[in-house]
């Protein structure tokens, strides 16, 4: 039998699938030079009825960024959009001022307005980026995009490389966005998910295998609310990886859950005979209070093995990275509380989300020095499952029975609590952490850290937080 590194995939085996790929208009070969345009464009998702979504250079997703280890990143950003808006880079260690968060690092880019984003490509991995202004509503609409950053010395029995961005989008049969608030309060507490699920902007998109012939799927969750379990039953799945490229070891699967913001990095051997089609589905995931009640499972990806003969599966190396753990040796403690209240305000009843019982615009800044290590006892006594972001750092999750891996965003399910690790080793300046159901994040489920440069006090300047 031939070998999986022998074939190539089926003919046209992403066709309905690939992204839209950033130009790179530098001919340096060290540095990526793209521009983006944020701006409304009729997609259709409904058969006839376009949805005015809000879109990077007129796509959903946005184009895919690729770069590889070591190279400059430089992005010509304009907002053609009718409200303010900026870009953050989800995962990337960049510099303060390049990450995005208007009132924080940067003012918010007004309609018309433009932005130059620069930074490097410091780590291999799956990032992705999106708005950090009314980002339920923004990233709901469209507006979010793939960055992949390449490690040229990664192993070739990964096998072919796919990413894909799962979202989903609140529209109704005519293909109109639902108000912003649709659902009230339970809106806010279950967080918004759309009615419509995409596979990289597609419902029901058909990907194409051959049985044995390995893909690489770099998987992002992009959805503003919902989380994804990637499950697939007969195929067999490998998790190399996830937020920031490489885990310690692989580890074969049938089931990996991506919470909104995070990444996954999956070889799939696919396992059905030659002639199958089978769909994978969404399948209701655990996150709280009714979450699981009475929710179908829904249709997402078609997979279709061709009438191909069967390849021997190359052999995943079970060693890929060595990763240090943190040293904990001064570290300091701190305790995040996420909280939720129900509070009567001259707006009537509202859902006030926030961190150790302050919703972000009432918050005051964690602290560290730089060069300091802190372990962060993050607790969840709320109904809901959290998906807990930090901007800026990777952090180790304190729990032995996961393989060792670098991770930004990681699920805190209800009635439960988690330690991480980070440790402030550059780039002093105002990081966010944030839920990432953008739902929770905007009814004030955010912080905001202070990391103070050599020679400063680790006291934050006043600033007025933006509500
Ligand atoms: Cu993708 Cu502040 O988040
Ligand atoms: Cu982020
Ligand atoms: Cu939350």
């Amino acid at each position: 039998m031939l070998g999986a590194l022998d074939v190539e995939q089926p003919a046209g085996w992403n066709d309905e699938l690939e992204l839209v790929a950033a130009v790179d208009v530098n001919p340096d070969p060290d540095i990526v030079e793209v521009e983006l345009e944020a701006a409304i464009t009729d997609i259709e998702i409904v058969p006839g009825a376009p949805t005015p979504a809000w879109t990077y250079n007129g796509s959903l997703p946005g184009p895919l960024i690729r770069a590889k280890l070591g190279d400059k990143i430089i992005v010509r950003f304009k907002n053609s959009l009718p409200e303010a808006t900026s870009i953050h880079w989800h995962g990337m260690r960049l510099p303060n001022h390049m990450d995005g968060v208007p009132g924080l690092t940067q003012k918010p880019i007004a309609p018309g307005g433009e932005f130059v984003y620069e930074f490097e490509a410091r780590d291999a991995g799956t990032y992705w980026y999106h708005p950090h202004i009314d980002s339920a509503a923004q990233v709901g609409r469209g507006l979010y995009g793939s960055l992949v950053v390449e490690d040229p010395a990664d192993s070739e029995a990964f096998g072919d490389e796919l990413v894909l961005v799962l979202s989903d989008l609140s529209i109704d049969e005519s293909g109109q966005f639902l108000a912003e608030d649709a659902g009230g309060e339970f809106g806010d507490l279950f967080g918004r998910e759309g009615r419509v699920l995409l596979v990289n902007g597609k419902v029901l998109p058909r990907l194409k295998v051959r049985q044995g012939k390995q893909q690489r799927w770099r998987v992002i969750n992009a959805a503003r609310a919902r989380y994804y379990s990637i499950q697939l039953r007969e195929h067999t799945l490998t998790k190399i990886g996830g937020d920031n490229g490489l885990a310690a070891r692989s580890m074969q699967t049938n089931r990996i859950v991506l919470v909104p913001g995070e990444r996954a990095d999956i070889v799939f051997t696919p396992s059905d005979a030659p002639g199958t089609v089978r769909t994978m589905q969404w399948i209701p995931t655990e996150r709280g209070f009714g979450s699981l009640y009475n929710r179908p499972r829904e249709d997402m990806l078609e997979i279709e093995t061709v009438a191909e003969s069967p390849v021997t599966p190359a052999a995943i190396p079970e060693l890929l990275r060595e990763i240090e753990p943190i040293d904990l040796a001064n570290a300091t403690e701190r305790t995040l509380d996420l909280t939720i209240e129900m509070e009567t305000t001259r707006h009537g009843r509202e859902v006030v989300m926030g961190i150790n019982g302050e919703p972000y615009w009432l918050s005051k800044p964690m602290e560290a020095q730089l060069g300091e290590t802190q372990i962060w006892n993050i607790t969840n006594a709320t109904a809901f499952a959290h998906p807990f972001h930090l901007h800026g750092y990777f952090f180790q999750v304190q729990d032995d029975t996961r393989i060792p891996e670098w991770k930004d965003t990681i699920d805190v399910p209800s009635e439960s609590s988690l330690r991480i690790a980070v440790r402030f080793d550059e780039r002093p300046g105002v990081w966010m952490y944030h839920c990432h159901i953008l739902d929770h994040a905007d009814s004030g489920m955010m912080g905001h850290l202070f990391v103070a440069g050599e020679g400063e006090h680790a006291h934050m300047p006043h600033i007025e937080l933006i509500h």
